[in-house]
């Protein structure tokens, strides 16, 4: 037996497509009702030939939503709202075209845009003949969408309209009603995501750059990216929208973030720019402080006059740039600065230079493997002091600075 308490306040959206079963469905909004949930339905098109819209009107006691193009409905609520107010998307009953829709991600109709546009739990009850369910594309269909996340109850087997035997009968209304209630109260045992940066913008720099110095050559440094990256993915999981400014890594794109690739210390900061407004910007990129003046277009010739000499002229700093006062600047700009010794007093004193609130100073003497290495150790220097961290993972200091990023705009009650 299925505890039914959870679905008291509930809020379901139900999409009713086309098929015999969908008759069922007004009983499925009945019995939703009796147990206190919300019930909103969208009827499509064919549907509407199986059900009437004042039947379902009848039931929910609410609009009856069908047309994408509807000026009225999207007035009085937009599909976008409609596909985010109920706590719980319930497809019922599912047809093998409907399920093909959604697993193309189309948005040809009310139904199929919503479902695309939804940023909630989705459950499918589907209904349609045993070898439309069987057909591969229809088995392909549903693994897609189950790989997705999206739930699924029956279809059943049994004797079907078209006399045929066999699965794809659509699941009675209170074994639907137990999926919506198991849904519920698993949600209610998992744990929430931490995410107190959601809402918040953030801008990580991130790997070496390369300066050319003619088509085949360049000046690099030894950055491999990790420290950045980590910075970057850290503060995606705690809920940040983070654009990842890189230059050339071979790491893998961390998840949930956008990436702009650049080679340059002056493609960086047009790419920063680009990003901007945001709340928080992270400057760990190992930038070139100079490139080459007057770079050639053709290979460098060995030809015997001598090796060329190179003259250097200074790049735009990028971490001094964003941390300049104005409108655009971020609520919070973090730099690292790399230094061989004396590692406090330096970044101190860079930290005043550049402009920036916070600097995370690491020690990148010989002998260290600060560039490239798997761990660092830092000293993270405020306004108020240096506080000394442990030697960690990149991973582990991305972690730490993104709670500390996260603490900063959410200060704990004194
Ligand atoms: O990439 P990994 O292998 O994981 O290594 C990590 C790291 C050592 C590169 C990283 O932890 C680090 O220290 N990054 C900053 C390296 C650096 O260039 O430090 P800096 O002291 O030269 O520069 C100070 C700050 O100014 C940095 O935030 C840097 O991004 C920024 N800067 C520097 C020059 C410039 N033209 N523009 C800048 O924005």
């Amino acid at each position: 037996m299925v505890d039914h308490a959870s679905l008291s306040g509930k809020r379901v959206l139900l999409v009713i497509a086309g098929g015999i079963a969908a008759y069922k469905s007004l009983d499925l909004i009945r019995r939703l009702r009796e147990r206190g949930v919300g019930v909103r339905a969208v009827l499509t098109e064919a549907g509407a030939r199986f059900v009437t819209p004042l039947s379902v009107q009848a039931l929910t006691e609410d609009t009856v939503y069908r047309d994408l193009w509807s000026l009225t409905d999207e007035s009085e609520m937009g599909h976008i709202r409609l596909s985010r107010e109920a706590d719980l998307i319930v497809v019922a009953p599912a047809t093998a075209n409907l399920l093909a829709r959604m697993a193309a991600g189309m948005a040809d109709d009310l139904a199929a845009t919503v479902l695309l546009a939804t940023d909630k739990p989705v459950l499918v009850a589907p209904a349609m003949n045993v070898r439309m369910w069987e057909h591969p594309a229809t088995q392909d269909n549903m693994a897609r969408l189950e790989r997705r996340g999206v739930r699924r109850v029956g279809p059943n087997e049994g004797v079907m309209a078209c006399n045929e035997f066999g699965p794809g009968r659509m699941a009675e209304p209170m074994e639907i009603i137990d999926a919506i209630a198991t849904h519920f109260a698993d949600a209610a045992h998992k744990p929430q995501a931490h995410t107190p940066l959601s809402g918040k913008r953030a801008l990580v720099t991130s790997g070496p750059t390369h300066e050319p110095i003619d088509p085949v050559r360049y000046i690099a440094n030894r950055s491999s990216g990790k420290q950045g990256h980590a910075i970057a993915e850290a503060l995606a999981r705690l809920g940040a929208a983070v654009t990842l400014v890189s230059g050339p890594t071979r790491l893998p794109d961390p998840p949930g973030c956008a990436v702009v690739a650049i080679e340059t210390a002056r493609e960086m900061l047009a790419a920063c720019e680009a990003a901007l407004p945001v709340d928080i910007a992270v400057c760990a990129a190992a930038v070139a402080d100079w490139r080459v003046a007057g770079t050639s277009d053709r290979k460098l010739k060995k030809d015997g006059g001598g090796p060329p000499s190179l003259s250097l002229t200074e790049n735009p700093d990028i971490l001094a740039t964003l941390s300049q006062a104005g409108p655009r600047r971020p609520a919070l700009v973090i730099g690292f600065a790399a230094e061989t010794g004396d590692v406090v007093a330096y970044a101190t004193a860079k930290r005043a230079r550049k402009g920036c609130d916070w600097i995370v100073a690491n020690d990148v003497s010989l002998g260290t493997t600060t560039f490239g290495g798997a761990d660092n150790t830092v000293h993270v220097i405020r306004a108020d002091g240096a506080e000394a961290w442990p030697t960690m993972g990149k991973d582990a200091v991305g972690a730490r600075l993104a709670e500390a990023i996260a603490a900063h705009f959410h200060p704990p009650a004194p």
